[in-house]
């Protein structure tokens, strides 16, 4: 029998069941050996002629290329920082600079405050924050919805490629289509569709495209991904001794490295244990065909279990096409808290709240309570959902 990819996991040997994986992935031995490694043979910063510091800057160079293949780019478009809110943040001081009174910024209603909150600042120097809105309860983006949005004024459109609240997959390549015929660049928040489809920022050909390895089976960090060529429009903040077209414009600061040595271990497992040992990209392709394996009887079983259970209200998309296995929804009866506590002492995670994605939260009607929130990854079993559905059906 193959061993189940969850071994890999130490975290998952308690027998919890982490369902609460769109707050952060747990991570594999291979990612917890290669942070340990790196620290344990010499926590060094880079540039120096000293072994430890020759491993340091290697490291940060492979996490750099490696990073470009799981995103279908090259090293150069690779930003390495500490979260997608922190560089997305970094983006939008250097848009302020850009941008001009009037100018428009669209967001959809999908948006986690990560992708919302940066561009909502500029709005005090006069740039106008439009919503692309879902079509609920489905949390749906239709294209025609976006098309009277923009306008020659559009700057930028900001659309994410999986909802964080209720699991939707927007066409962001659509969408961005739409924007670039207007001349306005997209921004893709690709931070919860990451752990489910291998980003092409290519093939959906946008302009930039955040996610967080802590979501991929990996150490908390966050990647920026900027066209070629656009690095040295951006009026970025910083030292003045970079150059204006190296991606280190946007990493102020000392990387944190043994990070960066974890997220290198985290793409091993994806390529080694999920996918057929390839190097490059088809490795990383293969390892995601398995993942979309693993979880689609997960998703289409919770997703009918949820449809049809009695007390629940599910919201977001009712068919297993256009989603990934993110389920939000309320039980009748209960805030999302209690179910979250009471399933918790049934050794079930899960979430509770609007997951910072407040536009919808709004849209649903949901506020300040949220919903429960259950994300589930390719390490997740039928025994997990069982227990889930278990602990729905003891509510009192
Ligand atoms: C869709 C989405 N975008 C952005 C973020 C923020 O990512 P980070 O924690 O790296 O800032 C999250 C975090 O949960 C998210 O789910």
């Amino acid at each position: 029998m193959t061993p189940s990819v969850a071994e890999h996991f130490p975290a998952l040997r308690s027998g919890f069941s982490y369902l609460d994986n769109a707050s952060g992935a747990q991570v594999p031995t291979h990612c917890i050996e290669a942070i340990t490694d790196f620290l344990t043979r010499g926590s060094c910063n880079v540039g120096q002629p000293y072994a430890a510091s020759v491993r340091a800057t290697e490291v940060k160079a492979r996490a750099r290329a490696a990073t470009a293949e799981f995103l279908g780019c090259a090293p150069e478009e690779v930003i390495l920082g500490t979260s997608a809110t922190a560089l997305t943040f970094q983006l939008s001081r250097a848009f302020s600079r850009l941008f001009r009174a009037g100018d428009e910024v669209v967001i959809s209603e999908l948006e986690h405050e990560s992708n919302a909150s940066p561009w909502r600042w500029l709005e005090a120097q006069g740039v106008e924050v439009k919503v692309w809105r879902a079509r609920w309860p489905e949390g749906r983006l239709d294209p025609a919805d976006l098309r009277p949005l923009l306008t020659p004024r559009t700057r930028l459109l900001a659309v994410t490629a999986a909802a964080n609240s209720v699991g939707a997959t927007p066409d962001v390549a659509t969408a961005a289509r739409l924007a670039r015929a207007v001349g306005a660049w997209t921004l893709v928040d690709a931070v919860h569709s990451s752990p489910h489809q291998l980003p092409d920022v290519r093939a959906w050909d946008v302009d930039f495209a955040t996610f967080s390895p802590y979501k991929v089976f990996g150490p908390h960090l966050g990647c920026l991904y900027v066209r070629a060529g656009l690095l040295p429009q951006l009026p970025a903040d910083k030292l003045w001794f970079v150059p204006d077209d190296s991606p280190q414009k946007l990493e102020p600061g000392t990387a944190p490295h043994e990070s960066l040595a974890g997220w290198l271990g985290s793409l091993r497992y994806l390529r080694e244990v999920l996918g057929d040992g390839q190097p490059g990209r088809a490795g990383l392709q293969r390892a995601f065909e398995r993942i979309e394996s693993l979880e689609r009887p997960l998703l289409e079983s919770t997703l009918e279990r949820l449809l049809r259970h009695p007390r629940v209200r599910l919201y977001g998309p009712p068919e297993p096409q256009g989603r990934v296995a993110t389920f939000a929804f309320n039980v009748a009866g209960h805030s999302p808290r209690a179910v979250a506590e009471h399933l918790a002492r049934h050794e079930v995670g899960v979430g509770a709240g609007h997951y910072y994605a407040t536009l919808a939260a709004q849209a649903l009607g949901v506020m300040p309570e949220g919903v429960v929130r259950v994300s589930l990854l390719h390490y997740n079993t039928p025994r997990d959902v069982e227990r889930l559905l278990a602990g729905l059906d003891s509510l009192p």
